[in-house]
């Protein structure tokens, strides 16, 4: 019932819409009109050493080729900082809360231009230069936004790796980024537990050894814990930083040379790094947050998002920054030490705006609205989700519980690859329906496919594509460019191809079905089903596998492994062992919900293993398999919901 509800804008009558909706509508028809004079006009949003006189340039076919305001000269920490200095230089640009400590650090726009300088400076002192690959894996913290920001000021492309990543896995992107320094941290906290950042970069750059171009190693001491310290490679942040110079010129860059880089996954077993540019990147985050986010003095914007993902570049460091807002970061979990921690946040520091990923609204409902009621929570005036499908329900919770009918909620559709919003709707000037990601943001042509990959008109349901180019569109995947035409350009010809399936419904208004591939979206964090496989079939005594997303409550999904064992091997697998493997290969995100050891899988009779079959055995679904006349041997699914039902 709750798919049905349009909420009017009028509801919100106090909110400070960015403008009427016939400008809205104004914007739409002149980006429709005049691409290229369209973001040329959106790119004032940001300072350029040089303005750039032309907009896109490249094709969508054949060997794709991407580029917008190639004239164009800038540096993005000088977008995010010094373009502020003159109006702003006591304003507070970073809030950084860490659990434990009495008092969050506030840094002015003036305090984090110095500190980006002195890192620039270690930096380049340590021989990093211009190009440049550097590794950065931290936790919440105020270094982390000051290193991304020195290494866009030095020039450096800066690869930040999630700290939830095993050795493993930041050793096969350190190796394939080609880094050559580090910054990392000695440990953090989550929840309980102690996540001891530098022993794993230890192991990392141990299991990389010669294939490893890491020079330096800066470690932020986060505790009091010894560290051991390699001499000669690592280097305690803060005391070789803190006496560089407080002041380093910004190297001016072309718009199109790469800001960064930030692997994510796919339907193949290796993660791949996709590429941002510096201009094209800049005007798509000041535009995109400033559609949507609009900063007005005094917003304080809360993404709880991990600086790793792209939700942490864009919404945490690089939109809010880039329109002079101020943003906050924390290391907290939102029901740890108690439920209602995150709410008690937003009011110490009347956060305006809280974005956060659907898992983390279903984990406040499940703590009650009690939790929610006891808080004031008057501060908040926009609510936000991204990353995964948030269901009417639990947008309804998010808005009538935690926003109490007085802030609009924002549900908005990206990727690591769109770097910002694509959909999503303008507060206070557009209807609402919950669970619709809403419509496209001006200069964004969408499209639905059919399977033949057929653009359609009118309400459809198919592959989401988009059919121009937008600035803040990945270039290429690190050194892999057949790739990226393939995976993006090759389903639906002279398209962007999304990976996601949508619906269009009779207003415009887009409804995502999920992934069309086999990504899985673990509590917002993309896991593809390949990697899980590689990493299993690394053991010896796994002859096959195949790993399947599961709906999963509050993360809403879960992954399930069935994995045949090969037979008379000297120590056998548990199930739990299996499950060890796999977050020991990938991290401690890609645990598996469930593990089932199976003698078989079901099959085409070619061999190709039925996967739609295994989503449904490990779901529950049993009532409605289809036609199994077509596998090899139809007996094996009987087996197969016996094996899942004894578990559940
Ligand atoms: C999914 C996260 C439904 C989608 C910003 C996409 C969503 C993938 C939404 C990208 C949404 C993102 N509703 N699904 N509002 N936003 N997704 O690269 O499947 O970590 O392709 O970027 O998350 O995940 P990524």
């Amino acid at each position: 019932m709750s798919e049905n509800v349009i909420i009017s804008p009028t509801q919100y009558a106090d909110y400070p819409a960015l403008m009427p909706p016939e400008e809205l509508a104004a914007m739409q028809r002149q980006a429709q009109r005049d691409p290229d004079g369209f973001w040329l006009q959106q790119a004032k949003r940001v300072h350029w050493h040089r303005k750039p006189r032309h907009g896109f340039k490249g094709s969508f076919s054949g060997d794709v080729s991407i580029s917008w305001f190639e004239d164009g000269l800038l540096n993005a920490s000088v977008c995010c900082i010094d373009k502020h200095l003159t109006d702003k230089a006591d304003q507070v640009a970073l809030i950084s809360h860490r659990e434990g400590q009495a008092e969050a650090e506030k840094l002015t726009y003036a305090m984090l231009h110095e500190r980006v300088c002195r890192l620039s400076n270690a930096l380049v002192h340590l021989g990093v230069e211009e190009g440049h690959r550097v590794a950065i894996c931290l936790p919440m913290i105020s270094e982390a936004v000051v290193a991304m920001l020195a290494c866009a000021r030095i020039g450096a492309v800066h690869v930040v790796l999630f700290g939830g990543f095993s050795a493993e896995g930041i050793a096969e992107r350190i190796v394939d980024s080609g880094a050559v320094a580090v910054i990392t941290a000695s440990e953090s906290t989550r929840g309980n537990k102690i996540v001891p950042f530098k022993a794993i970069m230890d192991e990392a750059l141990c299991k990389a050894g010669a294939d490893s171009g890491v020079r330096a190693v800066l470690v932020v001491r986060t505790s009091d814990a010894p560290v051991p310290m390699l001499p000669g490679r690592d280097y305690d942040f803060h005391d070789f930083v803190d006496s560089f110079e407080a002041d380093f010129v910004p190297v001016v860059m072309r718009a199109e040379a790469p800001l960064f880089m930030l692997y994510t996954s796919g339907s193949t077993g290796k993660p791949k790094a996709v590429v941002h540019s510096t201009g094209g990147y800049m005007v798509w985050a000041a535009y995109t947050m400033g559609m949507v986010y609009h900063h007005q003095p005094g917003d304080v914007m809360w993404c709880t998002a991990d600086v790793a993902w792209i939700t942490g570049h864009t919404s945490v460091v690089y939109g809010p920054l880039a329109n002079g807002g101020t943003t906050m970061i924390s290391d907290s979990l939102p029901s740890y030490p108690y439920p209602g921690r995150w709410l008690d946040l937003v009011d110490e520091h009347k956060v305006t705006m809280l974005f956060t990923a659907p898992t983390a609204v279903r984990a406040m409902m499940a703590d009650g609205d009690d939790v929610v009621n006891a808080r004031k929570l008057d501060s908040l005036r926009l609510l936000g989700v991204a990353g995964e499908p948030i269901s009417p329900d639990a947008w309804l919770w998010y808005h009538d519980v935690v926003g109490k009918k007085r802030c609009p909620v924002v549900d908005t559709w990206w990727q690591t690859e769109t770097a910002g919003i694509v959909l999503g709707p303008l507060p206070g000037v557009q209807a609402l329906k919950p669970g619709s990601a809403s419509t496209p943001l001006p200069g964004l042509e969408m499209v639905i496919a059919d399977t033949q990959g057929r653009p359609v008109q009118g309400p459809a349901e198919g592959s989401l594509c988009i059919a121009r180019s937008w600035p803040g569109q990945a270039r290429t995947i690190w050194k892999d460019h057949a790739r990226f035409c393939q995976t993006y350009f090759s389903m639906v010809p002279g398209h962007y191809f999304t990976g996601d399936g949508a619906r269009r419904d009779a207003d415009g208004y887009y409804w995502i079905t999920g992934r069309m591939d086999d990504v899985i979206n673990i509590a917002g964090h993309r896991l593809g089903t390949a990697e899980v496989e590689d990493a299993l079939a690394a053991d010896h005594r796994i002859v096959e596998s195949a790993a399947v997303g599961i709906p999963h409550p509050v993360k809403g999904q879960a992954l399930a492994v069935f994995v045949i064992q090969r037979q008379n091997v000297a120590t056998e697998l548990t199930e739990k062992g299996i499950s060890r493997l796999v977050s020991g290969m990938l991290g401690r995100y890609a645990t598996p919900e469930a593990v089932y050891l199976v003698p078989d899988l079901p099959r085409t009779r070619s061999g190709k293993i039925v996967r739609r079959l295994l989503r449904k055995i490990a779901s529950g679904e049993v009532e409605n398999l289809g036609d199994l006349s077509s596998l090899n041997d139809p007996t094996i699914v009987q087996m197969l919901c016996d094996r899942v039902w004894s578990h559940m």
